[in-house]
């Protein structure tokens, strides 16, 4: 397995590429609307993007996610509650990805969005257990998500600490966490 965090400086958005050395698999989660770091990376490690993960829908970027997908023939996937007309596969809560050796979990993480998803990796090829978990804005460096873009902000707070959170402390300790957003962003 290997893995690559993406960041866009100007904005602090930080996004994704899992992939899997045995299929030359690739999955990009939360791509920005310029995809051409995505696919220049993808290139240097011979990988061909196969699958496209939108984790919620955002506020502070456009996806690229539907321009990726154009542009390598890799299948988009969704959060199952997202409000989105478009066609791509719906992901169901503890649906499980799997590009080679990488599985890639689907946790629902509510409370910044109703619909947020954060995927949980393993990489098979080292043992069963997870290695990291990628947060989208459900938790960023040295914060929590705003709970009061989505809804009232005391509402998606309970539903933050009361759902979202106890799923993050019942993972092992050893899990490396990869947020959204660096500190000091919009
Ligand atoms: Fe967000």
């Amino acid at each position: 397995m290997w893995f690559q965090q993406i960041i866009r400086e100007e904005t602090g958005c930080a996004t994704y590429l899992v992939g899997s050395s045995k299929t030359g698999e690739c999955l990009v989660f939360d791509p920005l609307w310029d995809i051409e770091p995505y696919l220049e990376f993808a290139l240097k490690k011979s990988a061909r993007i196969t699958h496209v993960v939108d984790s919620h829908s955002h506020a502070d970027h456009v996806s690229g996610a539907r321009r990726l997908v154009q542009s390598t023939g890799a299948r988009l996937f969704l959060p199952r509650r997202i409000e989105a007309q478009y066609e791509a596969h719906r992901l169901e809560d503890g649906e499980k990805l799997r590009l080679g050796d990488v599985e890639a979990e689907v946790l629902p993480m509510p409370g910044h969005r109703p619909e947020q998803i954060n995927l949980l990796i393993r990489d098979l090829s080292r043992g069963p257990e997870p290695w990291c978990l990628l947060t989208a804005d459900f938790l960023m460096v040295g914060d929590i998500a705003r709970s009061d873009l989505a809804q009232d902000g005391r509402q998606g707070a309970a539903i933050l600490f009361s759902q979202s959170i106890p799923r993050l402390r019942a993972l092992p300790d050893f899990v490396e966490v990869y947020p959204g957003h660096l500190a000091g962003s919009t």
